[in-house]
């Protein structure tokens, strides 16, 4: 055949397939999450191989670990134990609570590793929201921020470098970045959950935390969280989203869940020039790993090739739980 154009021919040996590659994965992309407790052991989580919550101690040698493996940043998230859960989630601003006491201890053993952190009420509710909740079972916004920025405060104060509020409350964003000012901390991020689905992809970090919505008391609980999520039908409404969160001073904007979104990171990214997160999040973890232990896919390969996705979507970062693996699979690459 008499053709002109082969793209084969840059297809043809790994070294012309490298000079033309357009994304790369590399270990600085990614953000480890990690699960915290008080206890002094791990815990495996049940429903994620591979995942534990640590204990302070352990904690310290995982982000040790991660250090090494090239990751530059982790984030934090803690169970809490019952008898601290209240219906105003108040622990979460207390700071001797774990959040902050782990952030001291990290910054004081590993003080280059970037910290970030979580800011909702879910994991300290009693009722299993990341707002208060009425006596109506109403989830009440302006009420709720008042405690998320003594909440990101806290955290700031402990040592924190990213904020990153996950509970989707209209001008949290703001409201958090005014306090963080005001109190000396302009040096401190924000890291916005700016478009963050009502997602069945949570399951497994909602078991990981004991954090799932519940009705212990006569009060009605919303049994979902779509009165603050966002709808999975919609996707112009994540760029109303962003633009307030640019304009409320967020310095990266985030996307969770990622795989199903792909389509909404690279909105953002054409809409912003933030940086642009994605949080590949604990069911899409699952997921994989539910069929690698059976040998249906090759773990590895889905892993790199599912991480890379992100990167050509155009996140700059990548929130996953596969972030150690799969940082040691590029040093051996
Ligand atoms: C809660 C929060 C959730 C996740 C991060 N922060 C769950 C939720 O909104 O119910 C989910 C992360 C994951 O599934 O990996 N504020």
């Amino acid at each position: 055949m008499e053709l002109t154009y082969r793209p084969r021919r840059l297809r043809r040996t790994a070294s012309l397939r490298s000079i033309v590659r357009e994304n790369i994965l590399t270990p600085s992309d990614f953000i480890y999450p990690l699960f915290i407790h008080e206890g002094n052991d791990i815990q495996p989580i049940g429903a994620m191989p591979g995942i534990n919550r640590w204990d302070l101690e352990s904690l310290i040698t995982e982000v040790q670990r991660a250090w090494e493996l090239g990751i530059r940043c982790v984030v934090l998230f803690p169970k809490i134990s019952e008898s601290l859960k209240t219906e105003d989630g108040v622990e979460c601003f207390n700071e001797k609570g774990l959040i902050p006491t782990a952030i001291r201890c990290l910054k004081q053993e590993i003080p280059e590793m970037t910290i970030m952190t979580d800011v909702a009420l879910d994991p300290y509710s009693s009722d299993g929201h990341d707002g208060i909740v009425s006596p109506e079972g109403v989830v009440l916004n302006d009420e709720t921020i008042v405690n998320l920025c003594k909440q990101s405060l806290v955290q700031a104060q402990a040592g924190a470098d990213l904020i990153g509020p996950s509970d989707m409350m209209d001008g949290r964003v703001g409201a958090i970045r005014e306090v963080l000012d005001d109190e000396g901390f302009e040096h401190v991020g924000i890291i916005s959950y700016t478009a963050k689905y009502s997602s069945a992809y949570y399951g497994p970090f909602r078991e990981a935390l004991d954090s799932a919505p519940r009705a212990l008391s006569a009060k009605p609980i919303p049994k979902n969280k779509n009165t603050y999520q966002m709808d999975p039908a919609n996707s112009r409404e994540a760029l109303i989203e962003a633009q307030l969160d640019e304009q409320e001073g967020a310095d990266i904007l985030m996307v969770k869940p990622g795989l199903a979104y792909m389509d909404i990171i690279h909105r953002l990214r054409q809409e912003s020039d933030l940086p642009i997160a994605a949080y590949n999040v604990s069911g899409e973890y699952s997921m994989v790993k539910a069929a690698a232990e059976r040998a249906w896919i090759d773990e590895k390969s889905v892993v790199l090739e599912t991480l890379l996705s992100f990167k050509r979507a155009g996140a700059d970062l990548i929130l996953t739980y596969h972030a150690c693996d799969a940082a040691q699979w590029l040093i051996d690459m």
